[in-house]
């Protein structure tokens, strides 16, 4: 069984690595963070145990694999997955947990030179196989990986979510965003976006720009209702606190920082029932541009910033660790 290897696999990978110490394996860490994106390949994330989506990424070496999962990269993996608090060995074996996952489902491809189906196949594994022999050694060589990667083109990620956007492709001149007409003249009226922000509080994600201290500060002054200058909003400060299972700390939902810009409207009943726990909210649906998903990622800060939402630490932290110190 294929799940079967895996696991004595992942195991014996722990043993091996970590001998008496408290670190969580790969497999753990993978089943708790990083399953949240690589398990249904969502948001453009190589999927596990798809060898075509990781092979381009293998070719480049192991050791740019765990670079990107450390710092993470600007197509949307978040530095260690969104999870500061594991150490770079625990995100490498969840990296190793991942890379086992593709090679030992590419092995009996790979392997019997025999198998029929092989010639007919345009993929470029029996290239592998011929320069090189010895099953152990499965780095493709650098020729080879580059007809893969060719072969395999790593596509246009993330397309639907902007503001996960590469660093250089963010806040383009309105007649360039894809947004705006540029065949219409007020267009090119408007500010760009990177002289408009100068002087409004910064972060580190989508835009740039802190919005909530920006309107905090007084910064800005959003009008509530395009033709009443005076009208105000109704800001209701009422947080919703969203138990999540697993190791995330939870999610503090705050009514706040939400009606200072936006109408109850916007979100009741259309996109949430108003009333606490009625609605099945999951990170697969915010990723997939649902429920908080609906403006996150698109015209407020993306997925990328974990702990903006999961802001409240689990109450149940200490004793957890308290259990875990004396298992020991
Ligand atoms: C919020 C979604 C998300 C989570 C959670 C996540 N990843 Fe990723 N990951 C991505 C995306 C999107 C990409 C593709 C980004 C790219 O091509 O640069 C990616 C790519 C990668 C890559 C390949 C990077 C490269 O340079 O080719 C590795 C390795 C990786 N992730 C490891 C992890 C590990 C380990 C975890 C858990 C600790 C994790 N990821 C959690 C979204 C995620
Ligand atoms: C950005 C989206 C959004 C906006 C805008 C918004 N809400 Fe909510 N509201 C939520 C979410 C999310 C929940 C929690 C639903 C859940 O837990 O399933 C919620 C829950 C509620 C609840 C249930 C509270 C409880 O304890 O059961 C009430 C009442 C409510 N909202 C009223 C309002 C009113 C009044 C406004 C406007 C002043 C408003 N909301 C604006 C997203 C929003
Ligand atoms: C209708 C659009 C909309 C929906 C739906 C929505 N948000 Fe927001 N959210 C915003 C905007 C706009 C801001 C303020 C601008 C920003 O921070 O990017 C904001 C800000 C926040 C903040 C404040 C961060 C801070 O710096 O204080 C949190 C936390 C947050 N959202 C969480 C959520 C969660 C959790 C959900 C789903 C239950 C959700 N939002 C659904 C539009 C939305
Ligand atoms: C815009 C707010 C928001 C952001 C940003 C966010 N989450 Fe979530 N997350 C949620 C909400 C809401 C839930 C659902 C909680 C519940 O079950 O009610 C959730 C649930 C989860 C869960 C539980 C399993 C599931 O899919 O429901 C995990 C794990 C998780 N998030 C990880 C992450 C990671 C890792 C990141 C950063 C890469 C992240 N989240 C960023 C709002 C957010």
């Amino acid at each position: 069984m294929k799940l079967h290897s895996l696991i004595t696999l992942s195991l014996a990978v722990s043993v091996l690595v970590t001998p008496a110490l408290a670190q969580k394996s790969g497999k753990d860490v993978y089943g708790k963070t990083c399953a949240v994106c690589h398990a249904t390949g969502i948001a453009g994330a190589p999927k596990y145990g798809n060898a075509g989506d990781w092979s381009p990424r293998i070719a480049g070496g192991t050791g740019r694999l765990y670079g990107s999962a450390l710092k993470g990269t600007p197509k949307g993996m978040p530095a260690k997955g969104g999870n500061p608090s594991y150490s770079d060995a625990e995100v490498k074996a969840a990296v190793d947990y991942m890379l086992a996952a593709v090679k030992t489902a590419a092995k009996p491809t790979a392997t019997p030179p025999q198998n029929p189906v092989a010639k007919e196949e345009p993929k470029p594994e029996p290239k592998v196989a011929t320069s090189t022999p010895k099953v152990d050694k499965a780095e493709p060589t650098p020729t080879a990986a580059a007809a893969m990667a060719e072969a395999v083109p790593v596509g246009d990620v993330n397309a639907f979510n902007r503001l996960l956007k590469p660093l250089g492709k963010r806040n383009p001149p309105p007649p360039e965003d894809g947004i705006h007409d540029p065949a219409n003249d007020g267009t090119h009226a408007l500010l760009p976006p990177l002289t408009a922000y100068a002087g409004l509080p910064k972060s580190l994600a989508g835009n740039r720009v802190n919005w909530v201290e920006a309107i905090g500060t007084k910064k800005i002054n959003p009008r509530w209702d395009r033709t009443d200058p005076k009208a105000e909003p109704v800001v209701m400060d009422l947080n919703i606190v969203r138990e999540v299972k697993g190791s995330m700390p939870d999610v503090v939902y705050p009514h706040k920082q939400h009606t200072e810009w936006l109408d109850c409207s916007n979100c009741h009943p259309a996109i949430f029932v108003p009333q606490k726990g009625a609605n099945a909210i999951s990170m697969a649906a915010i990723l997939l541009g649902e429920k908080c998903g609906v403006c996150h990622g698109k015209v407020a800060f993306p997925v990328s910033e974990c702990r903006l939402c999961h802001s409240k630490k689990k109450d149940l932290a200490r004793p957890a660790q308290a259990a875990a110190s004396v298992a020991k």
